[in-house]
């Protein structure tokens, strides 16, 4: 496996999602252990982009009923548990779908883990159509995420799907 990711500074966002994704796809390899997977991913993007908060929460079923658990991550300190359909990652898991957020003080039920965070992307991670973990991302700017990062994240994020 490919130990290092190179991208160039004054690269734009899209030509580092570009980059990145043949490197990230190198330094996952063929390394089956779903935790390092995660832990490499996440340092990956924030390495390359420097996003204020990037993490997984992973569906788990250790308390009776099915939650989100919070998983590898980059990033100040976060909440640990999310109800199905509750937030914004609870929201994306229930429906299936990315949600991208411009102003989390417009999303209803929004859960702030950090009064710094001002807009987010959630996309889903699915094993068998059936989701299995979402991949969420902060920007401590409003209005930092748009259609075409939820595409280019998607491409990061099969990189994940392929190896569940
Ligand atoms: N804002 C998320 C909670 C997770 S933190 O942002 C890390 C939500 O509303 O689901």
């Amino acid at each position: 496996m490919a130990e290092n990711i190179l991208i160039k500074n004054d690269a734009t966002r899209m030509q580092k999602y570009g980059l990145l994704l043949p490197q990230l796809d190198a330094l996952l390899g063929n390394e089956k252990d779903l935790t390092a997977n995660l832990a490499n991913f996440v340092a990956a993007l924030k390495e390359t982009f420097g996003f204020f908060w990037i993490g997984f929460y992973l569906v788990k079923n250790d308390s009776g009923k099915d939650e989100l658990v919070l998983g590898p991550f980059q990033g100040p300190v976060a909440c640990t548990r999310i109800t199905f359909n509750k937030g914004v990652c609870g929201k994306a898991w229930a429906d299936n779908k990315i949600i991208v957020v411009e102003d989390v003080e417009k999303f209803p039920g929004h859960i702030a883990c950090s009064a710094l965070s001002k807009s987010e992307i959630v996309l889903p991670v699915r094993k068998n159509h059936e989701v299995v973990m979402v991949l969420d991302i902060d920007s401590d700017k409003l209005n930092d995420f748009s259609e075409e990062d939820a595409e280019q994240l998607q491409k990061l994020t099969a990189l994940i799907e392929k190896r569940l």
